[in-house]
């Protein structure tokens, strides 16, 4: 890769993806920094008018999709790092959240990582080199109630992230999925609340907003989480997998030991359903 990088970053009007942006200027790379209002962009632009363009990008958005990946082309001539930031959570059970609630989450969570990533691709393949970095959450390997609909998005990015990996190191493109656990962006307070609460049936919805409450006492400093992405993009051999902060590891390792437990219980009756004659055999 070019000493100084292209970052293709989405959702960075605030969060990870404005410190992410931030974090990588300051360092001397290029930045295609995409929002959905780009002007939002405009004092990163001023202050880094060599290294830094906002282009417009709303991630459910294909036309923005194709024309911002046209105009980082266009700007810098590649894209070595595409981060798939742009996100938000959706609060409720299952029963909860609305059919267009739903939809728009995976829109933007799944479908969205999805059209920017087939745009990406043809120009990572031509150069036969980049990585793209997926933002998953904790809660893509281990979901929480009132946040099902939110953590099935993140899971999609995990087999999605999975596949990418296989498909893509032979082109010599790699690929990493992030998984933080709370960090302190201020994205719990832009979470979108289910449209038909139910609390006698669910109480874990209304008890959320105190759960992020104390979460954001002990959350993560995303200035921090940054600095290791970057960090582990430019390592030698970079992780596919990065949990970020202890919560985030401790979940993740719990899982792990609870799916093994689990899958121990019925393992001698389930293996047994090969045909009679493969069996006999
Ligand atoms: N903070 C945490 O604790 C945490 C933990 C695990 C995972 N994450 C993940 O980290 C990522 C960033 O979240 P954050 O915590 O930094 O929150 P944030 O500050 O709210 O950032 C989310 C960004 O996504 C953008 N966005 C939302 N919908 C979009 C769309 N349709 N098209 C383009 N951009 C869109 C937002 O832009 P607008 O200003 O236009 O809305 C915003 O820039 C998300 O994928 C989130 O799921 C966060």
């Amino acid at each position: 890769m070019s000493e100084n990088k292209v970052w293709f970053i989405t959702g960075t009007s605030s969060g990870f993806g404005r410190a992410l942006a931030e974090e990588v200027l300051a360092k001397g790379d290029r930045v295609v920094a995409t929002a959905r209002k780009p002007e939002v962009l405009q004092d990163l632009v001023e202050k880094y008018r060599e290294t830094a363009r906002a282009v417009k990008l709303d991630v459910t958005n294909m036309e923005d999709a194709k024309s911002a990946v046209r105009e980082a082309v266009k700007e810098f001539g590649r894209i070595d790092v595409l981060v798939n930031n742009a996100g938000y959570a959706l609060v409720g059970a299952t029963e909860e959240v609305s059919d267009e609630q739903i939809k728009q989450q995976f829109d933007t969570n799944v479908f969205g990582v999805i059209n920017v990533t087939r745009e990406a691709l043809p120009v990572l393949r031509e150069q036969k080199s980049g990585h793209v970095v997926n933002i998953g959450s904790v809660v893509g390997f281990s979901a929480w109630a009132s946040l099902g609909i939110y953590s099935a998005t993140k899971f999609a990015l995990e087999g999605l992230s999975e596949a990418l990996a296989a498909e893509l190191a032979p082109l010599g493109i790699k690929t990493t999925i992030v998984e933080p656990g709370p960090f302190d962006t201020g994205g719990v307070d832009r979470a979108v609340f289910a449209e038909n609460l139910l609390p006698e049936a669910y109480p874990s919805t209304a008890q959320l907003p105190e759960v992020f409450r104390e979460f954001s006492n002990t959350a993560g400093d995303p200035v921090k989480a940054v600095k290791i992405i970057v960090e582990a993009v430019e390592s030698e051999n970079p992780p596919f997998r990065l949990p970020l902060g202890l919560p985030a590891f401790e979940a993740i390792e719990a899982k792990l030991e609870q799916v093994k437990q689990e899958i121990s219980i019925w393992r001698a009756r389930a293996i047994e359903t090969n045909f009679d004659a493969v069996v006999a055999a």
